[in-house]
């Protein structure tokens, strides 16, 4: 993936930020970890958005299995009702909207939540995609593959998807 580009300013304030500040603003990137963006703000000076990308993916690999499963489950099962879609994240929100997730028709919703429900119950957390990055045919088609594999590779999956997700809502937050 090419370099992502910030403007210096922002970067700089990001890298200038208390602590706490820092923990606030990526509150929503990390779907609410509050721990996770205190461990990345103690990683910081960032000298690059990628930088940034690249802390955050290696901080995600050294966590624990269940630390790695706290991070996944935060995070919501596409297909959501509008309901439910009103309880998350503005950055949930967005992604689950921009992937057409929100207008399928019944046949490919019904296949995308029983779907979810095998994922969820063969590994114990929820299939993650990033959403903004797949089409909703693309997504579907890598739920039933996913399907397939074992689950120490669809933990390294997930926490990879994460960081891609992570890599946008940061372009967003900075841009
Ligand atoms: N769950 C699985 N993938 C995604 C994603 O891209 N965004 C959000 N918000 N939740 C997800």
């Amino acid at each position: 993936m090419s370099a992502i580009k910030f403007t210096s300013s922002k970067l700089e304030a990001l890298n200038a930020a208390s602590p706490a500040a820092f923990t606030d603003a990526f509150g929503g990137v990390l779907e609410r970890s509050p721990a996770l963006a205190a461990s990345l703000a103690s990683a910081r000076p960032f000298g690059s958005a990628e930088d940034l990308c690249n802390k955050l993916y290696g901080l995600l690999q050294a966590l624990g299995d269940e630390q790695q499963l706290a991070l996944l489950r935060a995070h919501p099962e596409l297909g959501q009702s509008a309901a439910q879609l009103a309880a998350l994240t503005a950055e949930s929100q967005h992604e689950q909207t921009t992937s057409g997730l929100t207008v399928l028709d019944a046949v490919a919703l019904a296949r995308l939540r029983a779907g979810n429900a095998a994922y969820m119950q063969k590994f114990g957390h929820p299939f993650i995609i990033c959403a903004r990055l797949n089409t909703s045919t693309a997504i579907l088609a890598q739920l039933e593959a996913r399907l397939h594999n074992t689950a120490p590779m669809e933990l390294a999956n997930a926490i990879s998807q994460v960081v891609d997700i992570a890599r946008l809502r940061v372009i967003d937050l900075l841009n």
